[in-house]
């Protein structure tokens, strides 16, 4: 990065000013904001409006000077006030009732971190106001990914009110753009939508307050070039990284640009900022790919391994989860015989789900308990150590369920501190799942030591836990905190967050290594903001196959296989009642981190062979999918028939290639499909996983170029070579291949 001198040119400040698009001063401040494949210019020269320059390839210092010198520029964060009819990023009410802001740059340093990212502040002041913004670009020059953020800071002696505090603003050039989102609801999250990015205003936001991801995600990828590519074409992507509400706005104007911002939703979220505070945004990352939107997924999958995922570059064990093969109905044989069952299959981990406690109120079912921690001795009578003694019997790991954030009216907590639940003053609670759900109150800091002490209790009495399911089943239903003062309610929503991220910082603090699932009903918690916390998401409660593969699809724009809990479960199916057969649902979950949800009592032989099998296959391709570059190929969005995506490790030299047929017509005709992400002139040796055809495939132990490969691809039959009575209307492969 280089800052040049401010040379203090005046007439370009006075046109900056009065908002106007113009080319940058020759005597500008530009400042480089490079990684790898990458370059942001920004112009910051002092007592001027800080500018944007430039976003995408990488460029030369020559082209840089030149780009800065001659390219229109853009506000880089546009305040409110000065120019009133656009879109901005933040407004405030100074204590006099001044609504308006003008910024101007007063400084800029550059530091480096210990992780290879470096952080240039660029600090804007208000020309009348005590009022600062200081403007945070951190790059991470390996993974091609910005973050940016702002902080606001109050040096008046008088509260002033942030009206709006967006993380960051992006101008992008009309054109052909199309926008990548992912919309949905429960059990049926992240749903691909792709749409051409016309006059007017896209919004994307969510008001769940405590999670934040069932109906609409924090990301989304902008193809520069018409209708979205997978791996070629430019394409931006951008993902908020916050855990509750959100908004992102694309604002399309008369003018040549799309504006994008994203930050906190700031609906009923007015944030007083008292004398000499600060309020910090969270950080909205984006990258950019000239290899369309699995390169946008590279980039964000490299970086969220290496920097903001818990144990990121780790491995996943492989589990069974309780939940679908018992629901509430926990006792210790159950137990027992799950762990038996698991660890017969080569299972390594047992998580036992929702149910095992309570003491005055036993969790038989959704309506009690919630808030009482206590094992139910009446299920479980030698209590988390008998089950513990029987996991290392049986050589696996156990973890175990917990949704501490919130609680039922029916339970001992809320018995003796009904003051901690979320409420406003003067109302009946409005009450949530089971009819007696209540979210706890995090911006209390009572309720921050109790959420607290439930994991602490738990990991220091049994410190053999390897695993937490942390479940966040209700939204902020009722707006109203028992502990903030009247003057500060609009502050609930954020002050929960801050209140979470004290929880889960003493948590890591005193517990590193243990794993930690974001779970809330599902996959409401899949958002960058608390996965630096979290190990894994529970991607959804459907487990339903075919619909996963559109799910994961979704999902998997900006999440690596590393964090997507994919469970093979029962058929019928317990949410869509479809009856996959198994090899089919194992092959759709071996696609991320593979677990088994499902009683196996109730298994074949025959079932339970093809699980014990794919498990130790899985074993084997581990390293490749979790820490894999993915290459999305054919998507279940298009109707072709068939949906197909592979996984390639760092030096190409092993790779797994999913095919999943997604309709079945007779005389179908189906696309090859060709592969990528290979090293052309490496020889792959190809084999099939959870083979179930009575021949192998034609080209079983064969090799082949990675030059063939990605121009041709190999011919997949449309169905599976098994006796008559096993035919059926689905066919799936996975394909192993490894460089020689
Ligand atoms: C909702 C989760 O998504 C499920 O997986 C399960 O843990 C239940 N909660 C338990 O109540």
């Amino acid at each position: 990065m280089s800052i040049k001198k401010n040379t203090g040119n005046i007439l370009p400040c006075l046109l900056a000013m009065a908002g106007m698009l113009m080319p940058a001063h020759s005597n500008a401040e530009t400042i480089n904001i490079g990684t790898q494949n990458t370059t942001m210019l920004l112009d910051a020269t002092e007592g001027c409006q800080l500018r944007f320059i430039y976003y995408g390839d990488a460029v030369g210092t020559d082209d840089a000077a030149t780009i800065a010198a001659t390219t229109a520029n853009h506000d880089a964060y546009p305040v409110y006030g000065m120019s009133t009819q656009r879109e901005t990023a933040m407004s405030v009410t100074h204590p006099d009732g001044n609504l308006t802001l003008d910024m101007v740059v007063t400084g800029s340093e550059t530091t480096s971190g210990t992780d290879g990212s470096k952080t240039t502040v660029i600090t804007t002041t208000d020309k009348h106001y005590p009022f600062e913004i200081k403007h945070f670009y951190r790059t991470y020059p390996a993974n091609d990914v910005i973050e940016m953020w702002t902080e606001a800071v109050n040096n008046g002696k008088k509260p002033v009110v942030l009206r709006e505090y967006a993380s960051g603003y992006l101008p992008i050039r009309v054109g052909n753009v199309h926008l990548t989102s992912f919309a949905g609801s429960w059990a049926n999250e992240a749903k691909m939508v792709e749409e051409p990015l016309v006059h007017g205003m896209k919004v994307i936001k969510n008001k769940d307050g405590a999670r934040n991801s069932h109906t609409a995600h924090a990301e989304v990828m902008f193809s520069l070039d018409g209708k979205p590519q997978e791996n070629t074409g430019r394409t931006l992507g951008a993902a908020l990284c916050y855990s509750g509400n959100y908004r992102l706005r694309i604002d399309t104007d008369d003018s040549d640009w799309h504006h994008f911002f994203a930050g906190i939703n700031e609906d009923n979220s007015a944030y007083t900022l008292d004398k000499g505070e600060s309020f910090v945004t969270p950080p909205l990352a984006i990258t950019y790919s000239d290899q369309g939107k699995s390169g946008v997924s590279r980039n964000f999958h490299r970086w969220a391994r290496e920097h903001r995922i818990a144990h990121g570059t780790g491995l996943r064990k492989i589990l069974l989860n309780s939940w679908e093969g018992v629901y509430f109905d926990i006792n210790e044989k159950g137990m027992d015989d799950m762990m038996a069952d698991i660890a017969a299959m080569g299972g390594e981990l047992f998580v036992m789900d929702d149910g095992w406690f309570g003491q005055k109120y036993p969790r038989n079912n959704d309506s009690t308990s919630l808030g009482d921690w206590t094992v139910d001795t009446r299920k479980l009578p030698d209590g988390i150590n008998g089950l513990l003694e029987a996991a290392k019997k049986k050589g696996i790991r156990f973890g175990i369920w917990i949704e501490p954030e919130m609680a039922n009216t029916v339970s001992e907590l809320y018995e003796q501190h009904p003051e901690y639940i979320i409420k406003p003053t003067n109302r009946e609670a409005v009450l949530g799942r089971g009819g007696t759900q209540v979210v706890l109150d995090l911006a209390n800091p009572k309720v921050q030591d109790l959420v607290f002490g439930v994991v602490d209790t738990l990991l220091t009495n049994y410190p053999e836990i390897d695993y937490i399911k942390w479940d966040a089943n209700a939204p902020i239903m009722n707006h109203g905190s028992q502990y903030l003062p009247a003057d500060r309610q609009s502050h609930l929503y954020i002050e929960y967050h801050r209140g979470f991220a004290k929880v889960m910082d003493r948590i890591r603090a005193k517990y590193p290594d243990v794993t930690i699932q974001a779970c809330a009903s599902g996959g409401g918690r899949a958002n960058y903001g608390i996965l630096p916390w979290f190990d894994e998401i529970w991607v959804s409660d459907n487990t339903d196959a075919l619909q996963r593969i559109y799910m994961q699809w979704g999902t998997s724009h900006f999440f690596p296989a590393v964090i997507m809990a994919s469970h093979i479960s029962a058929a019928p199916n317990h949410q869509t009642f479809r009856t996959i057969p198994m090899k089919y649902r194992i092959d759709v979950a071996m696609s991320g981190r593979l677990g088994m949800e499902i009683q196996p009592k109730n298994m074949t032989e025959e079932e339970i062979a093809l699980c014990k099998n794919a498990i130790e296959e899985y074993k084997t391709i581990r390293p490749t999918v979790q820490q894999g570059d993915i290459y999305r190929l054919i998507s279940p969005y298009d109707g072709k028939g068939v949906a197909s995506m592979m996984y390639v490790d760092e030096h190409k030299d092993k790779a797994v290639f999913y095919w999943w047929k997604t309709e079945t017509f007779v005389n179908q005709h189906l696309p090859r499909v060709v592969m990528a992400g290979l090293d052309p002139d490496k020889m792959y040796t190809v084999h099939e996983l959870n083979r179930i055809d009575n021949k192998p495939l034609p080209f079983e132990g064969k090799s082949f170029s990675g030059r063939y490969l990605m121009s041709n691809g190999l011919e997949i039959p449309y169905t599976h070579d098994v006796d008559y009575h096993k035919l059926n209307a689905w066919a799936s492969r996975v394909l192993s291949l490894t460089a020689h």
